[in-house]
């Protein structure tokens, strides 16, 4: 991939549909031609912010939602289909995310039905990996069977969905460790992870002929260009950084 992704999670931010207005119309002014821009808002911003990012002819921001459910309809109360993101324009979706892993009670056998579900109703799929400090701790090996094994569960049975695509799954690499704590993996050793899940994917029994990796754990302004050097980082998952707007202006200013 030539150019870079940068995917901005603002997780449950901002407050009220005026600041996601306020935010997202900085975000309209960045035109980068190396950059591709995807922002996951809260979803009940999400149709207000697409309806007037067409309507004022914003052709490069893409919008994804933070989560979905597997099933298209039904008496799943609280959910949110694939089938209902589709229909409102949103193109991309971000799966597995470690918060909702940890705090929701996430398990990889529910996030491999939701990247089938997505992938079948044409989303790109953002899927999260990434190991916690425990498993880092026991090292380079220890923290890539635990992504190996995250992958191979999350992906299972994925080649009867007959649309898995290099363009259509991107792994973000997020250490649990790394997310919101201002700690960042060392640029070298993630490296290694997206290296390390390209060659997985590539392998037999996804037969991808690309691979595209994203880093995400505390990246901001100061950082940012220390992991998109290297060409095997596909781009960037920003969390706490893409909800403040100098943060967000400094970060473009950055990668002009
Ligand atoms: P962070 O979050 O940038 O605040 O660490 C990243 C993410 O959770 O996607």
């Amino acid at each position: 991939m030539a150019k870079k992704l940068i995917v901005a999670n603002w997780k449950m931010n901002p407050a009220s549909l005026k600041e996601a207005e306020k935010l997202i119309a900085v975000y309209k002014k960045i035109k980068l031609k190396n950059i591709e821009l995807v922002v996951a808002p809260p979803d009940v911003f999400l149709e207000h912010l697409s309806a007037s990012a067409a309507a004022k002819g914003y052709g490069r921001l893409r919008l994804a939602s933070q989560d979905i459910f597997y099933k298209n309809k039904g008496a799943y109360t609280g959910e949110i289909s694939p089938k209902m993101l589709k229909s409102l324009g949103i193109g991309y979706v971000i799966i597995g995310h470690s918060e909702r892993r940890r705090f929701l009670g996430e398990t990889d056998a529910i996030v491999n039905k939701k990247v089938l579900a997505a992938l079948k109703t044409g989303l790109k799929v953002i899927l999260c990996v990434g190991e916690n400090l425990t498993i880092r701790k026991k090292g380079k090996k220890a923290a890539e069977n635990f992504v190996k094994t995250q992958l191979q569960r999350d992906l299972k049975d994925i080649t009867k969905s007959q649309k898995l695509t290099a363009n259509s799954l991107f792994v973000a690499y997020e250490p649990v460790w790394a997310i919101g704590t201002g700690k960042n993996d060392i640029p070298e050793d993630a490296v290694e992870m997206a290296i390390f899940i390209k060659n997985f994917l590539k392998a037999k029994s996804y037969k991808l002929k690309a691979a595209y990796v994203l880093y995400g754990g505390s990246v901001n302004s100061k950082n940012i260009k220390n992991f998109l050097k290297y060409k095997d980082i596909d781009g960037a998952l920003v969390g706490g950084a893409s909800v403040d707007i100098k943060e967000v202006k400094k970060i473009f200013k950055q990668l002009k």
